[in-house]
């Protein structure tokens, strides 16, 4: 069965026990990592009777894990912070002691440990004797996994490494992975690379002024997130805001629109889809004062100069990005958004009625309408976390379609 990969970032704490079937790991671990998955190792003392620690090191790159009490481990990626890093702990081999302590609740290794401090998925591939795999006892405690919600792999049937034949092999890496990946969401932009500008500009008046907007940066960094969790390779641009950008997001700070611009054509070389979700000043002073400007006089009077429209310089330098922008209006939201796509060459416009004190800028709500030039969509009021995840679901099957186009145009 082909099945499109959406293991790309994906952080999978692999744990090994006391089963001959380790030296099958080595190559799971291998193929994990080729297909882009962060791998992290945890043996139990049996495993590594079986297979050195040593070779997981080669394999991931990092420390294996062995021991609970470790205080070397834990000055570098505490057990918590292992448990808490992980997307998925897989457990491959997992033995019959293993599975019993598991159903158990037990925290007496560290794997046991991991597995009780994790809020992610637990898929366990068991390998075990066919008789110890038939024992009732292995039964029940499986039954009762499965009840809990643990992810069952296999095992397969066939010849055993004690001459046996019977239940309780292994599965295969393949087959293990491909039972991975509907544990995962849709990959919808799996591996593709979006680099994203979020926030407000400022622009210097002098030292200590600036001008700006009441842009938080809240809808980029969501569609960032949004991003990540379709599987994407995601850079963000970003404004002066207070948030912290996701996980696994490349966050590039920037002040004024230059310097946004500046990041975005070097960005856009290697991106597939680029979208504009800042609010960039339009207009910046033609000099910024190098002293703070003294308040003598009853007015000032600013010389402004245009700012350079970020998007449109993109998509001129990179005219094979596929390009969105957002359209933050006060009146007539659709047509205005309508010659924004036009005039700016985009593919896609996310149109946000920004006149409501509830929506758009600086709130954690959005209401928006996904716009093409021969479809349209919208969304009421919702949190901005949801608008993104509604933006991505939308816009990856636009984004395919245009890139199978593109191909075959
Ligand atoms: O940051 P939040 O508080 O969460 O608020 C989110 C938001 C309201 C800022 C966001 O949803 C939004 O609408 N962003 C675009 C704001 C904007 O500048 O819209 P615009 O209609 O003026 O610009 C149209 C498009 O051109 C936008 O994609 C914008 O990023 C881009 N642009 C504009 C000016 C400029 N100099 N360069 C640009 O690239």
């Amino acid at each position: 069965m082909a099945t499109s990969n959406n293991l790309n970032q994906r952080r999978i704490l692999l744990g090994i026990t006391g089963s001959v079937a380790a030296y099958k790991s080595a190559e799971l671990a291998r193929e994990l990592i080729r297909l882009g998955a962060d791998v992290r190792v945890v043996m139990t003392e049996s495993a590594t009777a079986f297979i050195t620690p040593l070779t997981f090191q080669a394999l991931s790159g990092h420390a294996v894990h062995t021991t609970l009490l470790d205080e070397e481990a834990e000055r570098g990626m505490g057990h918590i912070e292992l448990a808490k890093w992980a997307d998925l702990i897989l457990v491959a081999p997992a033995s019959a002691n293993f599975i019993a302590r598991l159903n158990q609740g037990l925290a007496d290794d560290l794997l046991t440990t991991l597995c009780l401090a994790t809020d992610s998925p637990i898929a366990i591939a068991p390998a075990m004797n066919q008789a110890m795999w038939r024992d009732q006892s292995t039964q029940e405690n499986i039954h009762a996994l499965s009840n809990k919600n643990f992810h069952l792999l296999g095992p397969a049937s066939g010849d055993q490494a004690c001459g046996d034949t019977g239940p309780g092999r292994m599965l295969e890496a393949p087959d293990i992975i491909q039972s991975l990946y509907p544990l995962f969401n849709s990959g919808a932009l799996q591996n593709v690379n979006i680099t994203i500008t979020a926030g407000p500009t400022q622009e210097a008046i002098d030292p200590v002024r600036y001008l700006s907007n009441h842009s938080s940066g809240k809808m980029g960094y969501a569609l960032a997130k949004a991003c990540v969790d379709a599987g994407a390779n995601v850079t963000l641009i970003s404004g002066p805001t207070s948030l912290t950008a996701p996980d696994r997001v490349n966050c590039i700070h920037v002040l004024s629109a230059l310097e946004m611009l500046d990041a975005s054509l070097t960005q856009a070389t290697n991106s597939h889809i680029f979208i504009a979700c800042a609010a960039v000043a339009d207009y910046r002073p033609v000099t910024a004062a190098s002293q703070k400007i003294k308040k003598d006089s009853d007015s000032l009077t600013l010389n402004l100069v245009k700012n350079p429209d970020i998007i449109s310089e993109v998509t001129s330098s990179q005219p094979s990005l596929f390009a969105v922008g957002f359209a933050a209006e006060t009146e007539n939201l659709l047509k205005n958004a309508e010659k924004k796509l036009a005039r700016k060459n985009l593919d896609v416009i996310v149109a946000n009625d920004v006149s409501q004190s509830h929506c758009g800028f600086g709130v954690d709500i959005n209401e928006v309408a996904l716009l093409t030039k021969d479809s349209k969509h919208s969304l009421p009021a919702s949190p901005k976390t949801a608008v993104a995840e509604w933006i991505i679901e939308h816009l990856a099957p636009i984004y395919h379609s245009w890139k199978t186009n593109k191909t075959h145009g």
